[in-house]
């Protein structure tokens, strides 16, 4: 052993000699671990080499020199690590560096649940199926009409109530203010429409949106569907009414269905009818009871000279169907406005 002061091993270089074997073997692979070594050792509250250095001010004066240089190359050599580590990892990607997996499958909350078309979608797609199979084609009009589509043509009287604006949503005055534009009260417009555009044989369904002032309740909206019908041809009677709608009835509520034929009143058919179904399950909201479902009869001739038809030689027969109506009899539906709110633990259902 050296008799130099200067040079003989200290405590400390037993320490330094320690702390050196742990900076040369600590891993270094990720920016965690850099950040960790760096704290170990270079930290500045607590960092091993930062304590050495304290410990520096402790040793004889003499020997404080070389202490001083090897502590300030293990420093070094500590840094050297880190830096050549970094530059590794950047070498090596961002994905590396930030610990990014660009291969992993997303992370999303709660998987998207795949949705489902609306009751009324689906009531509406089973009825024009069943119509179709029968050889109509599908019609449409538009959801604002004229005073002439939505009521002259149709045969309504001046006075019909139909007319009045507590029950009907004016976008114009009627004659003589305005031209009484209106949200249409009705599909049976479209029938107008379709009659002034195509000649005899016509055999037509007509789905869409209808609106009226109404009280709202458990069985009244203010917008609800329809599916209008209108055949127009050579010898069209009553009884291919009846039995075109008994035949659809049975396709879509099953062939155990009961309906009825009901005398009723419409400006634009002559003679008309109601037809009821029989909803026999009183367990089931509004069950033990007649259920209207539709309006019908045979064209009001009025109608067909209106649009220029002959009506000596053409009859025609009409119905206008509720879709709603259809939909809370298939599925036991009790409130018409489920259909409106769009509440998921409603919709889900179907
Ligand atoms: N348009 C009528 C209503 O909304 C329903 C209706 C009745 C339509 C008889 C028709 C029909 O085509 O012939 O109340």
């Amino acid at each position: 052993m050296s008799t130099d002061p200067t040079t003989e091993a200290t405590p400390l270089d037993a320490q330094i000699d320690t702390v050196q074997t742990e900076i040369d073997t600590a891993p270094l692979t990720s920016a965690d671990e850099a950040e960790a070594f760096r704290i170990r050792f270079l930290g500045r509250k607590s960092g091993a080499i930062t304590d050495l250095f304290a410990q520096m001010g402790a040793a004889p004066p003499e020997q404080r020199r070389a202490l001083g240089q090897r502590l300030n190359a293990l420093k070094a050599r500590a840094q050297d690590r880190i830096d050549s580590a970094q530059a590794a990892l950047a070498a090596s990607g961002p994905s590396a560096a930030t610990d990014l997996d660009l291969t992993l499958p997303g992370r999303v909350p709660a998987p998207l649940e795949p949705g489902t078309l609306h009751p009324l979608t689906q009531t509406l797609q089973a009825i024009e199926g069943i119509f179709r199979g029968f050889g109509f084609s599908i019609a449409h009009g538009p959801e604002i009409e004229d005073d002439w589509h939505n009521f002259t043509a149709l045969n309504f009287g001046p006075e019909h109530p139909a007319r009045d604006m507590q029950d009907t949503f004016f976008l114009e005055p009627p004659p003589p203010e305005g031209r009484g534009v209106v949200l249409r009260t009705h599909t049976s417009p479209v029938q107008i429409r379709v009659l002034e555009g195509q000649k005899p044989p016509v055999r037509i369904i007509a789905p869409g949106r209808v609106f009226r002032n109404e009280a709202i309740s458990y069985k009244s909206y203010c917008l609800f569907h329809q599916v209008e019908g209108l055949v127009v041809d050579e010898g069209v009677t009553f009884a291919d009414l009846k039995a075109m709608l008994h035949t659809f009835a049975r396709a879509f509520f099953g062939g155990d269905v009961t309906m009825r034929f009901r005398p009723s009143f419409f400006p634009f058919t002559e003679p008309s009818a109601e037809v009821d179904i029989w909803w026999a399950d009183e367990t089931k909201p509004g069950g033990g009871q007649w259920m209207e479902i539709l309006g019908c009869g045979m064209v009001d001739p009025n109608v067909l000279d209106n649009v220029g038809i002959d009506s000596e030689r053409y009859t025609g027969y009409a119905f206008g169907m509720g879709v709603e109506r259809m939909a809370m009899l298939r599925h036991d539906i009790s409130d018409i406005r489920l259909f409106y709110e769009n509440d998921v633990r409603f919709l889900r259902q179907f």
